[in-house]
């Protein structure tokens, strides 16, 4: 990526992943190149990408692992061609299944169950940011040496943020609640401040800065997508496993995002993800906003 604009590899790829989406070429090449590198490398028995409809089959000539990986190769497309940050995120989980390839069920686990899960950040420096379930570990690319590097051992989110992010141009197909809600993130109901608005549109970005920094994303479903945009198994989960496990909170709306039972691969859901209190606030305001509908 770091060449991308020296090589033929910006710009579209001519056809569409299995969500509708235009593919882009580095889209392609960043699920080969993980495909390739994890798929046979003997840790998994499984995989799932967002470029794939079907789950991806170890070749046979490999020994299945005890792992299933899911991931989003590249994450914020519109943003490849213009140098602004992107990003793949992951999620890995043990498998159910007792032996030989892993199947569907390895791969529609609760979030809940995951066993490791994080991201790589393709920024002003390469970042990855993991956890596996006993905090959040972040190292930094060192380009001299080819290596990542411990930059920081535990990384905590503040409990309140002073970032909103989401895409605003959606406001006419949001419920009332998310208006209430994004509206308060503002400060439009005159108690507080209100929150800086920032929204890059790739959500590896928009998340790590809010972790750091302390902030809300969300991404509502809306009257012409129920379930919103963001998948479950290789968005939400995995990044929802980071926030809880540095102190923040993510939540479809209802109900955290790491209990719910993913159904399909390709599932879709609303995200609310962040500083813990900034989570709770948006999820106390829908909560209002469904309780006065039913009333009425
Ligand atoms: P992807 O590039 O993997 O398809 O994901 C794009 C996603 C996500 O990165 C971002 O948060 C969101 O799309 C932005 O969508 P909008 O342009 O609708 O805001
Ligand atoms: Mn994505
Ligand atoms: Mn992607």
């Amino acid at each position: 990526m770091r060449r991308a604009g020296l090589l033929d590899v910006l710009g579209r790829a001519g056809r569409k992943n299995v969500q509708g989406e235009e593919q882009q070429k580095l889209d392609v090449l960043a699920n080969e190149a993980i495909k390739n590198a994890v798929g046979g490398s003997g840790r998994v028995c499984v995989l799932a990408s967002e470029e794939e409809e079907e789950p991806i089959i170890p070749p046979a000539d490999v020994n299945p692992g005890k792992y299933v990986l899911l991931f989003d190769p590249l994450d914020g497309s519109s943003n490849i061609d213009v140098n602004v940050s992107i990003g793949t995120i992951f999620s890995i989980h043990r498998r159910v299944s007792p032996g030989g390839p892993g199947t569907l069920r390895d791969l529609l686990q609760r979030g809940r169950d995951q066993v490791a899960a994080g991201y790589v950040i393709y920024g002003s420096s390469t970042v990855l940011v993991y956890s596996s379930g006993q905090g959040v570990h972040g190292f930094t690319l060192d380009p001299s040496i080819g290596e990542f590097l411990l930059w920081n051992a535990d990384i905590r989110t503040p409990p309140m943020g002073r970032y909103y992010s989401v895409n605003e141009s959606h406001w006419t197909r949001w419920s009332e609640g998310y208006r209430r809600a994004v509206s308060i993130l503002k400060g439009l109901d005159g108690k507080g401040r209100g929150k800086n608005a920032r929204y890059i549109g790739s959500l590896v970005a928009d998340f790590h800065r809010n972790l750091l920094a302390g902030g809300v994303f969300l991404y509502p479903g809306d009257s012409a997508a129920p379930r919103g945009k963001l998948r479950l198994l290789y968005e939400a989960a995995p990044l929802a496993m980071i926030a809880e496990q540095a102190g923040g909170a993510a939540s479809d709306g209802v109900r955290p995002i790491l209990d719910i039972e993913p159904e399909e691969l390709h599932q879709r859901t609303p995200l609310v993800i962040g500083s813990r209190e900034d989570v709770a606030l948006v999820e106390r305001v829908l909560e209002e906003e469904s309780e006065q509908a039913e009333r009425l």
